[in-house]
């Protein structure tokens, strides 16, 4: 990462005092993209140009202390409220881990899920991540409901948790659970173990046992540590609890389309391999550095869309819905031999029309300037240039917002 290292203190630093702040502006999401390099590694982390995107279409929260970034979440809307918001990531520099900051961020999103008539919020976590399953689930009554395997790449399981707003927590104890596992009262089960009990706690590595759990209507509802369950070495236990309702999965797009455009088949993209093939087509046909993690932020959140030919990705093009500021649209990215000005407008005119019908204000996106071709046929669907970034884009050059408003 080309950005130098943030300028952060501890001393004095106090959760209590810091405010979250709505980055916006580069000069914020710049050392913001720098601390998810810290936290997640460098492959994780989004190019400049998609967290505008975010930053515009979703929000990128952050805190700040002695002037630098300590702290970053990302979240987006999803084109179904009933979805909830879904966090896209969270983020904390190692230093001011453990001191209660993420609750800053988790009650920040509350407050912005409320105002804007979501009535929940969800997360994906990895199974293996005690810190931020005991930042959710434990500390803001969360409830696992559903595992992907493989969401990123192999072996790269999943949980998806979800926390309805206004719901009471559910008001169980660590340390409570714990000595009921150390007594036997509540079992960690196995693979061909039949469940018998409404609680039962399995092993974060063992994914067959969590995908029957949560199958059979179980929901995670909290994860014991080894101090209070007794369990050698550093190894938690995800406690599950038999819910009675079950749920529709969350997070996948359900948009009307139309099955051709230009004479090709168009169809919604979500799967890990279509994902890939999505990003790889921007990488080598459009100014923007997409990753596999931006197209599905596209595919979980909004919606992604893909044009085959003899079934292979030719077109994508992703959507993403706010409902303050507007739909923002990805692309569409064409590839070389299908390079067509009316395609790609007739691409732009099935977001809009996604995006009017689900009631979004405006339809924008963000393009880099060196782009004639792209803001040529946002010029003639009426997209006007909005805003100028400054080196908004990933190799420096500055991007332009172009919008049209369809109320
Ligand atoms: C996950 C993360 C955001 C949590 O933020 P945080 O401000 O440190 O969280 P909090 O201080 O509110 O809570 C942390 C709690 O988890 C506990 N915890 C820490 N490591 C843990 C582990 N391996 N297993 C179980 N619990 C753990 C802490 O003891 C603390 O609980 P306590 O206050 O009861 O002692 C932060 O650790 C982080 O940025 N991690 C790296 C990035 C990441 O993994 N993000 C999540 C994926 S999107």
């Amino acid at each position: 990462m080309e950005e130098d290292l943030p300028r952060v203190e501890l001393r004095g630093f106090s959760v209590g005092d810091v405010k979250v702040e709505v980055f916006r502006e580069m000069s914020d999401l710049t050392p913001a993209r720098y601390v998810d390099f810290l936290a997640f590694g460098e492959d994780m982390v989004e190019s400049r140009y998609f967290y505008n995107v975010i930053a515009r279409a979703g929000r990128v929260l952050g805190v700040k202390s002695g002037g630098g970034v300590v702290g970053v979440m990302q979240f987006l809307y999803p084109v179904e409220p009933q979805d909830g918001l879904f966090v896209k990531r969270l983020g904390i520099l190692e230093e001011f881990r453990n001191m209660g900051l993420s609750q800053k961020f988790w009650k920040a999103l509350e407050g912005e899920s409320r105002e804007h008539g979501y009535e929940s919020l969800w997360a994906t976590v990895n199974p293996w991540n005690g810190s931020i399953i005991n930042s959710i689930v434990n500390k803001g009554g969360y409830a696992g409901v559903e595992v992907h395997r493989d969401l990123f790449g192999v072996g790269e399981h999943r949980f998806v948790v979800e926390r309805r707003l206004g719901a009471s927590l559910h008001g169980l104890d660590e340390e409570d659970v714990g000595r009921q596992i150390r007594g036997g009262v509540v079992k960690v089960v196995g693979r061909e173990e039949i469940l018998k009990s409404d609680m039962v706690a399995v092993e974060p590595h063992d994914i067959d046992s969590i995908e029957r759990v949560m199958d059979q209507g179980y929901k995670l509802r909290l994860i014991v540590r080894p101090k209070y369950s007794g369990r050698e070495g550093n190894q938690n236990l995800l406690v599950f609890v038999k819910g009675r309702e079950r749920r529709e999965p969350i997070g996948a797009a359900k948009v009307l389309l139309p099955k051709t455009v230009g004479g090709h088949a168009v169809s919604l993209l979500s799967g890990t391999e279509e994902c890939m093939e999505a990003a790889v087509l921007g990488v080598q046909n459009s100014q923007t550095e997409p990753t596999i993690f931006s197209m599905k932020m596209f595919a979980k959140a909004g919606a992604l869309l893909g044009v085959r030919n003899g079934g292979r990705i030719v077109g994508a093009e992703g959507l993403l819905f706010n409902p303050a500021g507007g739909a923002f649209v990805y692309g569409p990215v064409l590839d070389e031999s299908h390079r067509d000005a009316k395609l790609a407008l007739e691409l732009v005119k099935i977001a809009e029309g996604i995006a009017a019908k689900r009631g979004s204000a405006s339809v924008n996106s963000i393009v880099s300037v060196k782009d004639a071709r792209l803001i040529e046929a946002y010029k003639s669907a009426g997209f006007l240039a909005a805003e100028t970034i400054k080196a908004g884009m990933d190799d420096g050059s500055d991007a332009v917002v172009v919008s049209k408003r369809l109320k």
